[in-house]
């Protein structure tokens, strides 16, 4: 609930716009949403705004947004959305505040991110669905039962209205972008704007460690356990054999694990043991909350939730009140911002629903796609992703272009790729489920490469 004090802070503001939105026509005023600046932010060039677009007059169900300006020449770089997974994940607080954003939270305030995105695009964050971090529905039933089409419906309705009010960007390269449950969110709401015929300027979709395909991404699972160490060869044989990943996890959504699923997942959790980051399993230990973001995805851990760290600090910073005001963000319905949503109820049976093939049909319709894996993420490994984009270009008869082989950043391998054509995949070398978080340096280099439709560097001369 909105307490009185922060009730009356807005209340001036609201009166203002009306007012001026009378004149002038709903949400076309980009101007009330620019930031002054962000507590303890170092002083920067670029713009920044964030606010709510209202997706739903009647049920008043608001997207809210957060919109970094490009570094350098904003006029003449692409619009790059940006969206978190879960479902049910905080794309502010995941990708802008931890992974790619221009400031990360530390103990003395905002820290300048070197590798930010937005010295290669102007970034757009959108917390979606409604009843994910800073976006609500006042309707609460809204989030009994949300699912994909709902989503990208919602995701779809919100930029329409959101290159109304930033209409000097209409004309710029777009493209969609997000990581985990994002490989339903992208390709879904780039399917929607093609079926739509909605005008914007869609140049492609990047989706990193993303959920494709139910069975070939979570059987993976065992194999890469396995191959790192993680489990033993007689634990691996029965994970396989006997009750493999995506059983566990269709029984475990559906509340009925049988009892050797229930033991064979007992079994790979012992060996693993507990102090292992699913999300990076070379990483250490003392996960934070940005690694809540697919803990749909791990909750099988007995009913455990993936723990927080204590000092979380995008979690803190977040929190604060004049944070909140300064970024004009509200909580409607919840009294504090979460990573990952608490109010939502996700469709689960959706996580079912293959994405794959989506990515085939885009590709034929002119619009680039790069899958890209972080190579340290045992939750969506890059062996199943690898075989999909394999199998896809297969079926779709995207030749190859460019052989696997290995990119650099400097005079490093910083991953491997190969190409057919408009799809490409390729890995992020050392990165976790969320690779700009863990490699913020060769992601940045992916980025650029991917916004230009160029090759990866092939050798440190590049
Ligand atoms: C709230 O939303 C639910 C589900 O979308 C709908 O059935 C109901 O009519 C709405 N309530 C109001 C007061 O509009
Ligand atoms: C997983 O188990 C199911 C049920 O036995 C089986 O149909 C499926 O082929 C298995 N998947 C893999 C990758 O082994
Ligand atoms: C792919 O390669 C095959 C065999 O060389 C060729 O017949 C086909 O035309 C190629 N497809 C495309 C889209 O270039």
């Amino acid at each position: 609930m909105i307490s009185h004090s922060q009730f009356l802070a807005v209340i001036p503001r609201i009166i203002f716009v009306v007012a001026i939105q009378i004149i002038v026509g709903v949400n076309s005023f980009s101007e009330f949403d620019k930031i002054k600046s962000l507590p303890e932010q170092p002083e920067v060039e670029f713009k920044q705004y964030a606010g709510y677009i209202t997706v739903d007059e009647v049920q008043q169900r608001a997207l809210y947004y957060y919109f970094v300006e490009a570094e350098v020449d904003p006029a003449s770089k692409p619009v790059v959305l940006w969206l978190n997974g879960g479902p049910g994940c905080s794309s502010i607080g995941v990708g802008a505040f931890v992974e790619h954003g221009p400031f990360k939270p530390a103990k003395k305030g905002l820290m300048k991110n070197d590798y930010s995105w937005n010295k290669e695009a102007n970034m757009l964050y959108l917390e979606s669905p409604a009843g994910v971090g800073f976006s609500y529905s006042v309707n609460e039933s809204f989030y009994d039962l949300v699912n994909d089409e709902m989503t990208a419906r919602d995701n779809l309705i919100f930029l329409q209205h959101w290159f109304t009010k930033f209409s000097e960007y209409k004309n710029n390269d777009f493209f969609l972008t997000g990581e985990s449950y994002a490989g339903h969110y992208v390709p879904q709401l780039a399917q929607l704007i093609i079926q739509t015929k909605t005008k914007f300027n869609l140049k492609g979709i990047a989706i990193g460690n993303p959920l494709m395909e139910f069975n070939t991404d979570f059987n993976s699972r065992a194999e890469y356990f396995w191959s790192h160490g993680l489990i033993s060869d007689s634990t691996y044989e029965i994970f396989t054999k006997s009750c493999n990943y995506s059983q566990i996890r269709r029984q475990y959504q559906s509340g009925t694990l049988s009892s050797i699923c229930a033991r064979v997942n007992r079994l790979v959790s012992m060996e693993i043991s507990r102090y292992i980051d699913l999300y990076d399993v070379t990483l250490d230990v003392c996960l934070p909350s940005e690694k809540q973001q697919a803990y749909v995805l791990t909750q099988l851990q007995e009913g455990e939730k993936i723990d927080v760290c204590v000092e979380d600090e995008t979690y803190i910073y977040l929190n604060r009140k004049e944070v909140q005001k300064a970024l004009h963000a509200k909580l409607v319905g919840i009294t504090t911002w979460l990573t990952c949503s608490g109010v939502l109820k996700y469709n689960m049976k959706n996580l079912e629903i293959p994405t794959i093939s989506v990515l085939g049909s885009l590709v034929k319709s002119g619009v680039r796609v790069l899958v890209y894996s972080g190579d340290q993420d045992s939750v969506i490994p890059l062996l199943g992703t690898r075989s999909l984009v394999n199998k896809l270009a297969k079926e779709f008869g995207l030749n190859t272009t460019e052989s696997y082989r290995a990119w650099f950043k400097g005079r490093q391998v910083a991953g491997w790729t190969q190409v057919y054509g408009d799809l490409s995949f390729a890995t992020i070398r050392g990165a976790s489920h969320e690779a700009p978080f863990s490699q913020p340096e060769r992601s940045l280099v992916l980025l650029k490469t991917f916004l230009k439709g160029k090759s990866l560097p092939v050798s440190s001369e590049m």
